[in-house]
């Protein structure tokens, strides 16, 4: 496996990779890496004869008060779990190397996919997203890029950029991994006590209630919100930031009832730490 620090090196492997006639799987990460990841850069292995994974704590995605400074950087863990998985090239590039002036273009999705959910709590989160991948797509050119469902928002957002960009790559998506007592595997699950952690699966427990009202018949949003909203609400450790349904794919407002495919989705504090979940409810 091959470390590549700056865009000259990406540049020349790619070159490398495209002269031989190559497919390139892309999995972009922030690091900390875990099993989640690993689901990713694992299908990426096996849809592609050349894996780039990208580790970039990238900071035009991170608010004025969040937790840039503190986010688990673990580049060399990151490295092993990578070539474990069959990443031929870890892309590890440093803040200046991906952002070298102060001026800079920006690529930005608009519309409700960025507004609602994590775009009213966090207003700069999605273009710092969707710039930077659109850097990484640029400079990796890849066959397929690969991200995971846990981030649903993200993937609505950057379905979006790709369309509307006419990037000519496949969005793969992957299924949320979980651990086995059903909290979503995340970088930020680092941060919790046992305590919080223990009070974290209600997330999980809430959207599994969700799931099975809805089977049971239960078309209306608002009363699918309130139940999950509840139980949450019942854990004392849980402060909500938000808990709503939207559809898919543009996360317009719901209709009651609801049609199609919908987006159950919630982003929860415990203590500092604010942990999302989310589930997808489908009308057949
Ligand atoms: P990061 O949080 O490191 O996540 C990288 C990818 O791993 C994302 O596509 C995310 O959805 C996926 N992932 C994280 N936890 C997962 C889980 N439990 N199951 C399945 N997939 C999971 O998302 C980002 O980084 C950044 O915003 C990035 C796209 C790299 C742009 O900076």
């Amino acid at each position: 496996m091959i470390l590549c620090k700056t865009v000259e090196e990406l540049r020349n492997e790619i070159a490398i990779a495209k002269t031989a006639g190559k497919t390139i799987g892309l999995v972009p990460t922030m690091g900390a890496l875990h099993e989640g990841h690993a689901s990713l850069v694992k299908a990426a292995n096996q849809e592609n004869d050349v894996v780039v994974v990208s580790v970039f704590v990238n900071p035009t995605q991170f608010g004025p008060n969040e937790d840039l400074d503190s986010y688990p950087r673990t580049l060399d863990a990151d490295c092993k779990l990578a070539e474990a998985q069959g990443a031929d090239i870890v892309f590890a590039p440093s803040p200046k190397e991906m952002y070298p002036s102060e001026d800079m273009t920006w690529v930005e999705v608009t519309g409700d996919v960025t507004k609602v959910l994590c775009g009213r709590s966090r207003p700069i989160h999605f273009r710092g997203v969707t710039t930077v991948v659109s850097k990484l797509f640029n400079l990796a050119q890849p066959d397929r890029a690969y991200f995971g469902q846990k981030d649903a928002q993200q993937v609505q957002v950057l379905k979006r950029m790709v369309k509307d960009l006419f990037f000519n790559l496949q969005m793969r998506i992957m299924p949320i991994v979980r651990e086995a007592d059903g909290l979503a595997k995340s970088s930020r699950n680092t941060y919790l006590s046992a305590e919080e952690r223990q009070a974290g699966l209600i997330l999980s427990k809430s959207l599994k209630h969700a799931q099975e009202l809805f089977a049971a018949g239960e078309h209306d949003p608002q009363k699918l919100v309130a139940a999950t909203t509840a139980m949450i609400k019942a854990e004392p450790m849980a402060d909500i930031d938000y808990v709503e349904i939207y559809q898919m794919p543009d996360l317009n407002e719901c209709p009651n009832p609801m049609q199609g495919e919908n987006l159950l989705a919630l982003a929860v504090r415990f203590g500092k730490t604010r942990l999302i979940d989310n589930t997808i409810l489908e009308v057949k």
